[in-house]
């Protein structure tokens, strides 16, 4: 049994909602998780964990700058043990973009940071238009409407593949 951390970066939890579901098929197969924000990971024993997952979702074409942070102060301790990163985004919506390889933001970051991640995942993330504050509906709706997704402003739309988000965790049990 592995005791398994897994890092969250989420502004409307979508990314937690993902890390849930990670939760769920790691603990079906016996293994021990622990969910944590990111702004939170000060709080918590990492040399405790045997593996360690971080996930992080896109706002305005970035991942928050404290996962950038996080796995540039925690970057040898990473590489001593199992690890992963996935982003969320809705760009990750088109099958062109959705992979590791293809993924602009996940490349982007990648590039970013010295930490080479043993295990990498992109998964399409949520719209939720009558959530968002005027500016962020109006940002968002004007690039669905440049990309062909949805505009209507009541549009909630989940575009996550969950059947993905569950290989992925049993990718996770596996590392
Ligand atoms: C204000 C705002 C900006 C966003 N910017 C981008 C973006 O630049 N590219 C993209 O692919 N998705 C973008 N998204 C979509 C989010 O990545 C998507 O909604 C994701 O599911 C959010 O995950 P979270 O709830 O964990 O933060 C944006 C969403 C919001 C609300």
């Amino acid at each position: 049994m592995a005791n398994i951390l897994i890092i969250y970066s989420t502004t409307d939890g979508h990314t937690l909602k993902i890390c849930q579901r990670l939760q769920q098929v790691v603990e079906a197969q016996s293994h021990q998780v622990t969910l944590c924000a990111i702004q939170d990971w000060r709080g918590i024993d990492l040399a405790g964990f045997a593996k360690i997952v971080i996930g992080a979702s896109i706002r305005y074409g970035k991942h928050s700058p404290l996962v950038v942070d996080f796995v540039t102060r925690n970057e040898k301790l990473l590489d001593s043990k199992s690890n992963a990163f996935f982003t969320v985004n809705v760009v990750a919506r088109k099958p062109e973009k959705n992979q590791p390889e293809t993924n602009p933001y996940l490349l982007k970051f990648l590039r970013k940071i010295s930490w080479k991640p043993k295990q990498l995942a992109v998964f399409a993330g949520k719209i939720d238009f009558p959530k968002y504050r005027f500016l962020d509906r109006l940002a968002i709706r004007f690039i669905m409407w440049m990309t062909n997704g949805p505009t209507h402003p009541d549009a909630v739309v989940e575009f996550t593949d969950w059947q993905q988000v569950e290989a992925f965790g049993k990718r996770i049990c596996e590392l």
